[in-house]
């Protein structure tokens, strides 16, 4: 099959059906634009399933996704989208950037959840851009910016409710979106401890990326309790 696209986790291939492109899952890690770079043994597999199980929940609950099904314990199948250039980020506690661009401690408790873009660009570092911009550089339009911040905060709710049941905080988290042939909105790309904050409750224990960003150790493992607590169901 045809090697489409790889990116800094994942190669996307051509699908073994019209319309639909099998995603590989790497081990690679990498952080701060691709600056700092290590392979974490078992992160594509955990993170191939973890995500599977989040869109499988999240198309329960009425969210329109890319997601098909599993292939393997490293590659799923998904439908065919055109990615809208945005990550589109849901805050609920202050953390990363956030903390960093004002000046605030992490871990603040936001009255209610935010919604932040900024545009999909490796060579200008994914600058932050606000609604006019995206509206004024043809990106997306009204109707459109409205259906992804409406179905942003949705996930939003879904994925803390889901989380909070397995003991752990959905701190903040990233997302895409695609555009079907119909032009209709669809959840793409991944949900995994590689784009999400999630931290134990009591004990404030990362269960995500930052352990690999901030060289806490223990990546691995972190990335296996999420799943082991994904599996197992609500506590
Ligand atoms: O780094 P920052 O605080 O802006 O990240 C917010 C959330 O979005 C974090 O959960 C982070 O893992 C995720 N993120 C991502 N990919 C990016 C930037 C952020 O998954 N390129």
């Amino acid at each position: 099959m045809e090697k489409l696209y790889e990116g800094k986790a994942k190669i996307i291939y051509s699908g073994p059906e019209e319309g639909t492109y099998r995603v590989y899952y790497k081990d690679d890690a990498t952080a701060f634009n691709g600056q700092k770079r290590a392979q974490i043994p078992g992160k594509g597999e955990i993170n191939n399933r973890i995500s599977s199980e989040l869109f499988r929940y999240l198309a329960e609950h009425g969210i329109p996704t890319h997601f098909i099904r599993e292939l393997s314990g490293r590659e799923m199948l998904v439908r065919q989208v055109e990615i809208v250039p945005l990550e589109v980020i849901v805050r609920n506690r202050t953390a990363g950037t956030f903390s960093k661009r004002y000046g605030v401690e992490e871990g603040l408790s936001l009255p209610r959840p935010l919604v932040e873009f900024s545009l999909k660009n490796d060579a200008l570092g994914d600058p932050l851009i606000y609604d006019e911009a995206l509206l004024g550089l043809g990106l997306v339009g009204e109707a459109e910016l409205g259906r992804i911040k409406g179905l942003a905060l949705q996930i939003n709710a879904l994925l803390k409710d889901y989380f909070a049941q397995r003991n752990l905080e959905l701190i903040d988290f990233k997302l895409e979106f695609g555009r079907l042939p119909d032009g209709s909105l669809v959840l793409a790309d991944e949900i995994s401890p590689d784009t999400m904050r999630l931290w134990e409750f009591g004990s404030q224990k990362k269960l995500d990326k930052d352990r690999f960003r901030r060289d806490l150790g223990g990546v691995e493992e972190a990335y296996r309790e999420v799943l082991r607590r994904v599996i197992g169901g609500a506590a």
